[in-house]
């Protein structure tokens, strides 16, 4: 029961790494609200996890939303003491493609929505609280046709250092933690790939990376609840890289 008593908020908690999260959190003692734009799948994770779990269809982009997520946080629990900024959204565009409304797109969800997610519950978060980034290793690759989602995850980890030095008076924790190659809805299909094309993809992608393989969901969630607890109380401003070593030996042909 490492986060015993703790009460997080897990935005884009519905579906893939999130979900996995919230599971995680509320098996170790935490009550946990998940939040994301499509109510039915909020439900279904609820209903799946079973208790200790509130949900409240929010989307990061707009502070009405995130606002509202922290008036019922508040309202319920009067607290909280994590703020996973998980939500987040991509694709491959060539940078000769990149419009106005695919910038919108990608930069609005992954670095607007961390700021409303953390504005929102700023006054909700007391002294040893703690908000952790999901980033991605994208953020320490320099792969084509990824540049805008690369440039909002690495917005998103400069967070974690601007942010641990305008929070230290608050004794507030910022840290992130940069998924590898995780296998979720958002990697395979919603990318515009076929199912057997993900397949194909993700057994060549294990063959380059130090680990053998890609990673799991549940690879992000223990560290996420490493993050979240008080284990790692003297961690602070870090992105931690949870790729089975992939950035350490790039480049390679992804
Ligand atoms: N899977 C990977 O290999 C990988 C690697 C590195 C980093 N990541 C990061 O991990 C995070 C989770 O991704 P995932 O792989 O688990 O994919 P996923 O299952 O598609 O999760 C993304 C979640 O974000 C929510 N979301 C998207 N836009 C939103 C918005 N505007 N407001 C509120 N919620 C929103 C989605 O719910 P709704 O659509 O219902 O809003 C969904 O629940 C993302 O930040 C992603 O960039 C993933």
């Amino acid at each position: 029961m490492r986060l015993q008593g703790k009460v997080a908020l897990i935005t884009g908690g519905g579906t893939g790494i999130g979900f996995e999260i919230a599971k995680y959190y509320v098996k170790e003692g935490a009550y946990v609200y998940i939040t994301g734009r499509r109510e039915n799948k909020l439900q279904e994770a609820a209903d799946a996890i079973g208790s200790n779990v509130g949900y409240m269809a929010a989307d990061v982009s707009d502070l009405d939303d995130m606002k509202k997520v922290a008036d019922k946080i508040k309202a319920e629990q009067g607290h909280v003491d994590i703020v996973m900024c998980n939500a987040g959204i991509g694709g491959y565009v060539a940078l000769t493609d990149i419009d106005e409304r695919e910038f919108d797109r990608v930069m609005k969800t992954n670095v607007l929505g961390s700021y409303f997610t953390v504005q929102a519950c700023l006054p909700l978060m007391g002294e040893g609280s703690t908000i952790i980034l999901n980033t991605s290793v994208t953020a320490s690759l320099g792969l084509p046709n990824f540049s805008l989602y690369i440039a909002a995850k690495s917005a998103m980890k400069s967070f974690t250092k601007t942010w641990t030095n305008e929070l230290r008076n608050r004794k507030i924790r910022v840290n992130a933690i940069a998924p590898g190659i995780i296998p979720t809805p958002a990697a395979g299909g919603e990318l515009g790939r076929s199912p057997e094309e993900e397949i194909e993809r993700q057994k060549y992608r294990a063959t380059l990376i130090p680990a053998g393989k890609v990673g799991h969901v549940s690879d992000i969630a223990n560290a996420a609840v490493y993050l979240g607890s008080d284990e790692s109380a003297y961690v602070n401003g870090i992105e931690l890289l949870v790729d089975g070593g992939l950035a350490a030996i790039y480049p390679v042909k992804l």
